[in-house]
């Protein structure tokens, strides 16, 4: 349909009608069996259903068509239904978690398993995901890290600018592509105290700089949608805030696509104090330009009464209408309103699926510890003890779409590399400790001290007939994601128990932990001899793990996120502001900034991560000592495999602009590359420096770079390499 017709359309519509197109309900309204993220169903009345624009959590092409044939029938200018999902990680072929992902540090790996996971979703009917996720996370307390790229405001910009090219392609009408949101508009990450939904005060400049990069890196890429976040941000909630919504997203980063509110968000500036009932609420996020309000009823239940008293204006209205009905329009969906819908039974799972997904996991693994090489493991007798040692549930709680059965556990793997009388498997414990609250609530386990001793024995015969334990150690998958804060940063205690207890049998002990999130490795570290970060890695995880265990790919995996001494540390991340007492390296620490009783930075910082060879960074070089702002300098390093096999490494570039009108991070990543090297073989690796990626928020409320010295690391991670030095003249 060209713009004419569409303006045409939307002129021959009812209020009404305009008003259901910004209306987005449970797709369990529609279906009685369906799956949702919650809420109970049949709360939305019939006049509702029949015209609502969109609808969320579900997917199927044969049920969506049942869904879309009755709509149409009913919609009074048959415009389609558009269904959107969270596709987080994988629809059917699970990825490892966003944080997992942003381990691998190769952003064209991101595009690739986006364009995965779109194919398959289009190929269930799904017509929008909701992702990526470009929220900046500096706090492990906060459950939703899982589902970030990590701490790193230009990782995460690449990542999700990644994720948007993927999922979405050149062409949306293209059957294998999905319309992206870029979510949660703004700075949802920096909830106080890592507590899920709680509100976030950031200066401007923090806001800035730091965690609007990525949504405005992701957002020049033309995501169809942006979400609001819950939170409120300096004391206005993100869903009726004029200043982001207007100025930063429609003026600042120009997004012309359609706003939608995150779910209930709208309704829930009641809560937060902000709107008075509903149709305050209602009338708050029209003004802040918010186009789709999801599941709060406050729009379906309200707008055509603003419209009609004058509260909102048609003018306003139609805007809004014509943004969605343009998605609609570049889905394709007015000449095919059963895009995607044709197929008896949803898209299957493919090897080729399988090998993406296989590879990103093996990428994404973070080795953080190999005491006298421990790893690779040898072909001697290793037993796989631990609840995730044989388990299938090692994706997300967003992964609702995939199923835990077409998941290779570790131990399934493990089978069909080591021979049977080389191999053992345990569970040695359960997953969580007595009456754990997870994001579900209370787990409740039977008799779970004798469950737990039975299991234990078991383990310690298993482990004394072993040469090495892997031990599987980790957070349950409901214990990250949305609604999972918690303010305590270690393993279950039933697991530690486990792993002071295979301790003593003197074996040699490889943890590997499963996590969407930081925790405290400290004791962790201290009884094994190697230890490996293995995320939540999805349907290829078991492989992707004894891929990296056995010596077939040597691990690359850099951390995405600093992972503490202790959760007392939190928020902790590397680009920190300095202080007017920095703690020196060697002492008096009297009277500096630091804790009496811990470290300041991280046990293993950003950027981390071992590989089973070393590389030596040689002479790292500037081309120039004083840069005009015209030029471009280059940063260079000549980078050496120095061990005896072929290896991946990530080469980052730091800077630090040294004295500002405002003061700036100590450290801030401005570059990375990944590059392979075989054994003997050296690179050199080259960056670019230009003045643009000096700029910052200055003291005059400009983005501009100032005149001056800066320092630069070409490093190995957040916290080693020499500083260079140079002039920025101006
Ligand atoms: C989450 C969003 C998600 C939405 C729809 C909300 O609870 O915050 O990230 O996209 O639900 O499922």
């Amino acid at each position: 349909m060209d713009k004419k017709a569409l303006e045409a359309l939307v002129r021959d519509m009812t209020t009404e009608e305009k008003v259901m197109q910004l209306v987005q309900i449970p797709g369990s309204e529609y279906e009685a069996d369906a799956e949702i993220t919650g809420i109970d169903r049949g709360q939305v009345k019939d006049s509702v259903k029949r015209l609502a624009g969109s609808t969320l959590g579900i997917w199927g092409s044969k049920r969506l068509r049942k869904i879309q044939e009755q709509y149409m029938k009913e919609h009074p200018h048959h415009i389609p239904l558009m269904f959107m999902l969270d596709v987080i990680h994988g629809h059917k072929t699970v990825l490892p978690c966003p944080l997992g992902q942003g381990a691998a540090f190769d952003p064209e790996a991101v595009k690739k398993g986006a364009e995965m996971q779109a194919r398959e979703a289009a190929a269930d009917g799904v017509h929008a995901t909701f992702s990526p996720m470009a929220d900046l996370c500096r706090d492990a307390r906060w459950g939703r890290i899982m589902e970030s790229t990590g701490e790193d405001k230009l990782l995460n910009s690449r990542m999700a600018s990644a994720m948007v090219a993927g999922y979405q392609g050149e062409d949306l009408k293209d059957p294998e592509h999905i319309a992206a949101c870029v979510k949660h508009f703004a700075a949802y990450g920096a909830a106080e105290g890592g507590r899920d939904y709680n509100n976030t005060e950031l200066s401007e400049h923090t806001l800035r700089e730091h965690y609007l990069r990525a949504y405005g890196e992701a957002i020049r890429k033309n995501p169809v949608m942006v979400m609001t976040s819950f939170n409120s941000i300096n004391g206005i909630p993100a869903t009726g805030n004029l200043f982001l919504m207007k100025k930063i997203l429609r003026e600042e980063l120009g997004f012309t696509g359609v706003l939608i509110s995150d779910w209930g968000a709208v309704g829930e500036m009641i809560n937060h104090g902000y709107a008075e009932d509903q149709r305050d609420a209602a009338l708050k996020a029209m003004m802040a330009g918010v186009d789709i309000d999801m599941c709060s009823g406050c729009y379906s239940g309200h707008l055509e009464a603003l419209v009609n008293d004058g509260a909102v204006s048609m003018e306003m209205m139609d805007a809004a209408v014509l943004r969605v009905l343009n998605m609609k329009n570049d889905l394709g969906l007015f000449e095919d309103p059963y895009r995607g819908l044709d197929a008896e039974s949803g898209p299957v799972i493919t090897e080729e699926n399988r090998c993406l997904a296989r590879e990103a996991v093996a990428a994404s693994l973070v080795l953080l510890e190999n005491k006298e090489n421990t790893l690779p493991l040898r072909k001697e007798k290793n037993a796989f003890i631990g609840p995730f040692a044989d388990t299938k549930r090692l994706q997300s709680a967003w992964a609702f779409s995939g199923e835990d059965e077409n998941t290779v556990s570790v131990w399934e793997a493990a089978s069909e590399v080591y021979a049977p009388e080389n191999r053992k498997v345990a569970a040695g414990c359960t997953m969580l400790d007595q009456d754990a609250v997870t994001a579900r609530g209370i787990c409740h386990i039977d008799r779970w001290q004798e469950e737990n001793d039975k299991l234990l024995a078991e383990a310690l015969r298993t482990a004394e007939w072993a040469d090495t334990v892997v031990l599987c150690l980790g957070e349950d998958s409901t214990q990250s994601g949305e609604a999972t804060s918690k303010a305590s940063l270690q393993l279950p205690a039933v697991q530690m128990n486990l792993l002071r207890e295979i301790h003593k049998t003197g074996k040699r002990i490889v943890t590997l932990i499963f996590t969407g999130r930081p925790l405290e490795l400290k004791e962790v570290r201290e009884l094994s001899d190697a230890l490996m970060i293995c995320w939540l890695p999805g349907t290829e995880g078991g492989h992707g793990v004894l891929d990296v265990l056995s010596g077939i790919v040597a691990p690359s995996g850099r951390l995405p996120v600093s992972f503490p001494y202790t959760v007392g540390q939190e928020p902790l991340h590397y680009d920190m502001y300095p202080t007017g007492r920095p703690k020196p390296v060697n002492g008096p620490f009297e009277y500096t900034s630091r804790y009496l009783d811990c470290e300041n930075g991280a046990l293993y910082p950003f950027g981390y991560g071992l590989s089973y060879t070393d590389f030596a960074y040689i002479d790292p070089r500037l081309s120039t000592q004083t840069m005009s702002i015209a030029e471009t300098i280059t940063a260079s390093v000549t980078v050496r495999n120095t061990g005896d096999r072929k290896g991946d490494v990530t080469v980052q570039l730091y800077l630090r602009d040294v004295a500002g009108s405002r003061v700036r991070p100590v450290r801030e990543l401005i570059d990375f590359q990944k590059i392979t090297l075989d054994p003997g073989e050296e690179k050199e690796v080259r960056f670019a420096i230009n003045e643009d990626m000096l700029r910052f928020w200055t003291a005059e409320e400009k983005w501009e770079s100032e005149a001056g010295k800066f320092q630069v690391w070409i490093c190995n991670s957040s916290c080693d390499g020499q500083a260079l030095e140079f002039q920025l003249v101006k």
